[in-house]
């Protein structure tokens, strides 16, 4: 059981702490790579606060494919190169994004979304996809959800082999 409620009244950096732990919790005691990557983007959904969308796509023949995520239904496919999540992987780093509307090509898969952070997933050389995490309000990812954010995805690349997704 992943106990969420813990975390409620922490504050703001030891909530992301405690995230990589649920993280780390998951992965050690679960093999399966759909329901790890499930819980992890339910993990974050949690956690976080003022998201409106949090998951994953994955590099299929070319172009980035929708994968385990919390939120409304998303776009299926993202051509590499478009959007802020296509950028990621096209620049190979994490993009983090104040104001959504002003970004060339952003794709408003959500029209609630204002502001976005995507960390590329990157193991061995190789990108396999991004995190994708969107917010409601302006200006939400900072420098410190940026550096949770990739030690989360550190994380991740430490117990998933991506090329059995
Ligand atoms: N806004 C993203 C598309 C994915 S959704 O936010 C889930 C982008 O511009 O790449």
């Amino acid at each position: 059981m992943i106990n969420i409620e813990a975390a409620k009244n922490l504050p703001i950096e030891n909530r992301y702490k405690y995230m990589l732990l649920l993280l780390e919790g998951q992965l050690s005691s679960e093999k399966n790579i759909y329901a790890n990557l499930s819980n992890a983007s339910a993990i974050i959904y949690a956690i976080m606060d003022k998201l409106n969308w949090s998951g994953f796509y994955f590099m299929r023949e070319g172009e980035l494919v929708l994968g385990p995520f919390q939120g409304k239904p998303a776009c299926n496919r993202i051509t590499v190169g478009k959007g802020v999540c296509g950028a990621a992987v096209a620049e190979r780093a994490v993009q983090r994004i104040a104001n959504v509307h002003e970004f060339p090509g952003h794709i408003a898969c959500d029209g609630a979304s204002n502001s976005e952070i995507v960390i590329p997933i990157i193991k061995d050389g190789e990108v396999y996809g991004v995190l994708d995490i969107d917010s409601f309000e302006f200006n939400t990812f900072t420098e410190l959800e940026e550096e949770y954010l990739i030690k989360f995805v550190e994380k991740l690349n430490k117990y998933i082999d991506w090329t059995q997704l």
